[in-house]
């Protein structure tokens, strides 16, 4: 199936590593302009080169069969979520390089943080507010004016926390149920100009973040999945694929899914108690 994603602009938050790098990937492959941010200079350069390198080879198989190139290009920006003036120069920088339609926002850039609530202070709920809502708030807002419509689409990359917080998932949980209720309330908002907004709920999924987990617990990553699965009891028996992550968001933010908004989709294997 094409996705249609030919030339659209996306931009992609935490877009160097895990989820994020592999939806790049995906959107690289669909030749789609992809615009991508993360605070580590060094890791976005590497993440950009290797994009930078598939676009190119898909370009070439494009000529080969004769087919017509895809638009394609790769923007890559050291940004940090939580800087609001960060925020602006992002989408400054993508308007300037791509022109002024942006069609797709993925606000992905994040990291767990869980305690009992208990256990938490002030200072755990700025952050976690910051980094997870905030963000996302403050990006939208900065999009909005250049989105197409109608087809534009905002992505919200949350967790299956939101609807069903355990004993000690704060403040994560809660800042993702509020994720979960921007989202819905953006596609509300922006349903007549034809933008849609939709969730999309991770259990556990194969990322950056669980590498430096087995590193620092001198595993290897297939044992420390294999332990994950079976310790959460994950119904489909394997943590998700971030490839998977990638289709799925792809997907979302593609033409081919233009009537599909306000949902909060679980990517968990059957995990999340709730439907
Ligand atoms: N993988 C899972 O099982 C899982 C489960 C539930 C939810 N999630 C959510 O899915 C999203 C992606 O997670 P992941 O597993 O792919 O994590 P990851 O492998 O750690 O990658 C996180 C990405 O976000 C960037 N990032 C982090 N903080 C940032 C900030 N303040 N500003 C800009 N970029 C920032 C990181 O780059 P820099 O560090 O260089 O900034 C990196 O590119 C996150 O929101 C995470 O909470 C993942």
């Amino acid at each position: 199936m094409d996705l249609e994603l030919n030339g659209k602009v996306v931009l992609v938050t935490g877009g160097s590593d895990g989820l994020g790098r592999a939806l790049c990937r995906s959107l690289v492959d669909e030749g789609a302009r992809v615009a991508l941010c993360a605070r580590d200079g060094d890791r976005l350069d590497d993440a950009v080169t290797e994009l930078r390198t598939r676009a190119e080879a898909r370009a070439e198989a494009c000529a080969r069969d004769g087919q017509h190139p895809p638009a394609g290009g790769v923007l890559g920006v050291v940004a940090d979520v939580t800087s609001p003036r960060d925020l602006a120069a992002f989408v400054e920088a993508v308007v300037d390089t791509f022109g002024p339609r942006i069609d797709g926002l993925v606000n992905n850039a994040g990291r767990s943080a869980a305690k009992r609530i208990a256990d938490t202070d002030d200072l755990d709920w700025d952050a976690d507010l910051q980094l997870k809502l905030y963000a996302a708030v403050r990006l939208t807002r900065l999009v909005l004016p250049h989105m197409a419509r109608p087809g534009g689409s905002i992505v919200n990359v949350l967790a299956i926390a939101a609807k069903s917080p355990g004993a000690g998932s704060g403040p994560s949980s809660v800042s993702r149920a509020a994720g979960m209720a921007l989202t819905k309330a953006l596609s509300k908002e922006l349903g007549p100009d034809g933008i849609r907004a939709n969730a999309v709920l991770i259990g556990l999924i194969e990322s950056g973040q669980w590498e430096r987990v087995a590193g620092a617990r001198g595993m290897t990553t297939d044992d420390l999945y294999r332990r994950m699965a079976s310790d959460a009891g994950v119904p489909l028996g394997r943590v998700g694929r971030a490839a998977e992550f990638a289709d799925t968001v792809s997907y979302l933010l593609s033409p081919r899914a233009s009537y599909v908004t306000g949902t909060a989709l679980n990517l968990d294997g059957g995990l999340c108690a709730v439907v």
